[in-house]
């Protein structure tokens, strides 16, 4: 299928490849090996995004009493990179929630070198504090979510609760090369079919990014009527006013699986 003229474009990028996001853990795993404070890289950190999709997964488990019925609540970071979101999100509910669940936390990404630097900031956060421990578990796992076919994704059909992106669809938006065995559709027009596999209906896919305006990310991630998925809260950031029109420079949108 081609896509149509109106469709959403970005410039083609680096940082959709592979080979970069090797060097950068890469390099991210060099400098955490010479300081062992460094966990790299928090990607939006100048937005306050993750401390923003935190709070709203916090309320929402907390005093919303989402999922309180599960014995444990299974959590998938898409594109984890350094581990960082799952570790600080696991430690602030430890600290601020009373709850009975317990959480499984995956993180997947299609670098191994992320794959290995997630664990190490894993490891070394469970060191620190072994409270986290006692009712969180962590895996993380060589992924790439835009494989046809994903085993990955095959394996985990309807299991998790929450779906976590920050920055991922974004670096897959970077790339305009269409991928053939999904009838030639460009990289982000596919993701929503893929991650959406592995939801529970009820469960919550929490994305930020900085390439889309809020419409055009509903738009991606809603087209496709088969994914069942629809919007279920857009965060508030402060918004700036350019010509005319406002806007801010990001956006956090929670989508929720019908
Ligand atoms: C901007 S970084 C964000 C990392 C992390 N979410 C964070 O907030 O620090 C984008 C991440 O997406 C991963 N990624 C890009 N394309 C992917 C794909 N097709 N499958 C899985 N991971 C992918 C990259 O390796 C990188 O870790």
């Amino acid at each position: 299928m081609q896509e149509n003229e109106d469709e959403i474009k970005l410039n083609q990028s680096k940082l959709s490849n592979i080979e970069y996001w090797n060097d950068f853990y890469k390099r991210e795993r060099k400098e955490f090996s010479d300081d062992s404070d460094f966990t790299g890289e928090i990607w939006f950190d100048e937005n306050g995004a993750e401390q923003k999709m935190i709070d709203f997964l916090i309320q929402q488990l907390d005093e919303e009493q989402l999922f309180s019925n599960k014995d444990v609540i299974e959590v998938l970071d898409v594109g984890t990179g350094n581990a960082h979101f799952m570790v600080e999100f696991a430690e602030q509910v430890v600290e601020e929630c009373d709850l009975a669940s317990s959480f499984a936390h995956t993180g997947i990404d299609y670098s191994p070198d992320s794959v290995e630097f997630a664990q190490q900031v894993i490891d070394k956060k469970l060191e620190e504090n072994e409270a986290i421990g006692e009712k969180h578990k962590f895996t993380v796992e060589q992924v790439d979510v835009l494989q046809k076919n994903c085993e990955f994704l095959a394996k985990n059909k309807e299991r998790f609760d929450i779906l976590v992106d920050k920055g991922t669809l974004d670096a897959i938006a970077l790339s305009q090369v269409p991928l053939e065995e999904f009838d030639g559709k460009k990289p982000f027009n596919v993701y929503a079919s893929q991650v959406s596999q592995v939801m529970k209906k009820g469960s919550i896919l929490l994305i930020t990014s900085c390439n889309f305006t809020e419409d055009e990310l509903v738009k991606i991630i809603t087209s496709d009527k088969n994914t069942g998925l629809s919007v279920m809260k857009k965060l508030k950031y402060p918004s700036f006013k350019f010509g005319g029109t406002e806007g801010s420079t990001i956006c956090t949108i929670a989508f929720v699986k019908n």
